[in-house]
């Protein structure tokens, strides 16, 4: 058995992408080029250079400079499906991808220009590859909520593009008690909620994401293992974890893969689901993934069937959608045990 053919070739649902992180080395020179914008790095290699993280912060002051070559709606159309054809190799059939708004209009960028490059992108990627797709408005957590309430009301004229919002950003320091009346205002306004919690942050802010914000799910939420009684929660209620190995591994939050915990919380029958994050700058995308989760801890072919249904069951999509995909993972795993 070809491992990483069999895997490909599963049915998955990305459910934690930053579209911004995807944003490779090569296309951030093409959009600096025709953006007349002058990078501080010689070549590609000399940014590849800087691609080595200690925690979060020191990603995130990477990445957000990266976006300073994204400009007109064009940009972002590129942007996405440069992604899409990616997401289409790997054997993705839906999406679920963030966006960052304040990071785009905090440097004068219509958010009419953002949401519809990444949309129309998406809409054409539906049509080409078959992938559909859902969009989640992320608010930058380390800003205040008032400005994430402005950028709120410049999304409500563009409301049907977006399914959900989320919460991103500088998690230490900035809980999800920071952002209520926000999550209220959003919820009002029919949208589904996510946040960001237990990246860095400790189980109390995991806490706040569920009882305060009252989101569907939890984005990493890895370092729920700290507290036994929010362990039992999340098993209990079935709330659905969107873990990013390779970026827990790139951000220092483990040394390396062994050590990861998502195979104990898929043992223990947490809900995880396993995603990408900012694969352009963490070494891999969601199949990269996949084959490290079953090379290094442990996962056998039938618990990456169970993963992939997982993603399905913890994606946004219908019912029916939903069947549709899990049929085509039971009859996968079937034919491969005989
Ligand atoms: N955590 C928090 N904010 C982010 C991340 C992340 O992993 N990626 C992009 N913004
Ligand atoms: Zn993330």
């Amino acid at each position: 058995m070809n491992m990483l053919e069999e895997l490909r070739k599963l049915p998955k649902a990305e459910l934690h992408l930053h579209i911004e992180g995807t944003l490779e080395p090569e296309l951030l020179f093409t959009l600096a080029k025709r953006n007349n914008i002058l990078l501080p790095y010689k070549d590609i290699d000399e940014l590849k250079d800087k691609y080595h993280f200690h925690d979060l912060q020191s990603f995130l002051d990477i990445y957000y400079n990266g976006t300073n070559v994204l400009i007109t709606k064009q940009d972002f159309y590129d942007l996405t499906f440069a992604y899409l054809a990616k997401a289409k190799q790997d054997g993705i059939r839906h999406v679920e991808i963030f966006f960052d708004p304040q990071s785009h209009v905090s440097r004068g960028i219509e958010f009419k220009d953002v949401i519809e490059g990444i949309s129309e992108a998406l809409e054409q990627g539906k049509k080409e590859f078959g992938i559909s797709y859902f969009i989640i408005m992320s608010f930058l957590r380390h800003l205040s909520q008032e400005n994430a309430l402005e950028v709120l009301e410049m999304a409500l004229p563009y409301k049907d593009k977006i399914k959900a919002v989320g919460l991103d950003s500088s998690e230490l320091g900035n809980p999800p008690s920071k952002f209520v009346e926000l999550f209220k205002k959003c919820k009002e306004n029919n949208f589904l909620t996510v946040a960001h919690a237990g990246e860095e942050g400790p189980a109390s802010y995991i806490w706040e994401a569920l009882n305060l914000l009252e989101i569907e799910r939890i984005d990493h939420g890895i370092r729920c293992t700290e507290d036994p009684e929010l362990l039992k929660t999340i098993i209990q209620k079935n709330i659905p974890l969107t873990v990013c190995p390779l970026s827990n591994i790139k951000l220092k939050v483990y040394q390396e893969m062994k050590e990861h915990n998502v195979k104990k919380l898929f043992d223990l029958g947490v809900k995880v689901t396993i995603n990408s994050d900012d694969p352009a700058y963490f070494g891999g995308y969601l199949l990269e993934n996949y084959i490290q989760c079953h090379n290094e801890l442990g996962f056998t072919y039938k618990d990456m069937c169970d993963i992939s249904k997982n993603s399905i069951e913890a994606s946004f999509l219908s019912s029916a959608d939903k069947l549709k995909l899990i049929k085509e993972i039971d009859s996968l795993n079937q034919k491969t045990i005989v």
